[in-house]
């Protein structure tokens, strides 16, 4: 068994590792700031410890690594539109703290870092599928600052040794995403609107695409780049490998919740990507990952959560 520290593991991914990472028996530190994760997406998994603070503050990364074999890098403010609007307090989350992490991991002697990487890297990149070796083309702050965090991983592999391995993650969606800010992802949004007979907001015409990932595939490509004998100083798409529009989203969760609302349209956000999909043969190769739930069946455990939810907060 191992020991595995999980930054950011209070949030929506890095609760879901926490999760299985404890399913499997190993040791799991948390850090987290709680500024956008919560205390209580952990409140189900026991013993695991938790550390309190701000992973831009050097002293408090260095506490947190110390001991650990393994360091995934979950913590983030992870948001375009949010970045768009706060390019400082997004900078220092998602590229001042990941910083902190490589170099007080590099110098605690961690076996391997795993980074979360962001499909927002690739910008509006004409090709589709996206593949690794395409430049990067950021739109907003956030992918810029997921892009730095990405070349500072296979910089430390290169210049330093240390094994780190970037996961891109394409737009991942599921139980314990929180739907209540106006920067949360779009799947939380809609499966709140429709189970509460509320309209949800499509900003544009709804004809941009997503390579939605239900979550359970991200962490189990996640813990199999802990593993892979090939995977240090490499960045690899971890997705589902298809592509829906939002109107089409919108028609599918209308059929699981029972519900036809239509959507208002509103004007396009700015820093908005058009189209994204992953070519996952990387992962396939090196990791020897496939996705293992589908998008309609993630959606389906992903509106399952969200009505036990609302049936919670009116208790
Ligand atoms: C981007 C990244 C994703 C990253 C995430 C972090 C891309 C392709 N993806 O997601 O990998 O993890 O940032 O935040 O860049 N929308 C609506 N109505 C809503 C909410 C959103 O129409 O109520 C639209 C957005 O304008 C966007 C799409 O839905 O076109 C998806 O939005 P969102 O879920 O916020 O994620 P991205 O910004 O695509």
């Amino acid at each position: 068994m191992s020991s595995y520290l999980v930054t950011g593991g209070a949030g929506f991914i890095g609760s879901h590792l926490t999760e299985e990472l404890v399913r499997r028996g190993h040791t799991v530190r948390v850090a987290d700031s709680l500024v956008t994760g919560k205390r209580r997406n952990l409140d189900h998994i026991p013993g695991v410890e938790f550390l309190e603070g701000d992973l831009a503050d050097l002293p408090f990364a260095q506490r947190a690594v110390a001991g650990m074999e393994f360091v995934l890098h979950q913590a983030a403010i992870p948001s375009v539109p949010r970045s768009v609007n706060d390019p400082i307090t997004s900078n220092r989350a998602n590229a001042d703290a990941t910083l902190n992490v490589l170099v007080a991991a590099r110098d605690a002697g961690v076996k391997r870092l795993v980074f979360a990487g962001s499909s927002s890297e690739y910008g509006n990149t004409p090709v589709l599928p996206k593949r690794e070796d395409m430049t990067p083309s950021p739109l907003s702050p956030y992918a810029l600052q997921k892009v730095m965090g990405s070349q500072y991983c296979q910089m430390f592999t290169r210049l330093y040794g240390f094994e780190t391995v970037v996961i891109r993650y394409f737009n991942v969606f599921g139980p314990r995403q929180d739907p209540s800010s106006p920067y949360s992802g779009v799947i939380s949004v809609f499966a709140t609107a429709l189970s509460e007979g509320a309209q949800p907001t499509i900003y544009g015409d709804g004809e941009q695409t997503r390579d939605f990932t239900f979550v359970a595939n991200i962490v189990d490509g996640v813990l199999r780049a802990c593993a892979a004998p090939n995977a240090a100083g490499e960045i690899i798409n971890v997705a589902t490998n298809g592509r829906v529009s939002l109107n089409e989203l919108l028609r599918i969760m209308n059929t699981i919740v029972g519900t036809d609302l239509k959507a208002i349209y509103k004007d396009v956000r700015s820093g908005d990507v058009k189209d994204s999909q992953a070519d996952i043969s990387k992962a396939k190769e090196i990791l020897g990952y496939t996705p293992i739930v589908s998008l309609e069946d993630g959606l389906r455990q992903t509106i399952a959560w969200c009505k036990t939810e609302s049936a919670a907060a009116r208790l």
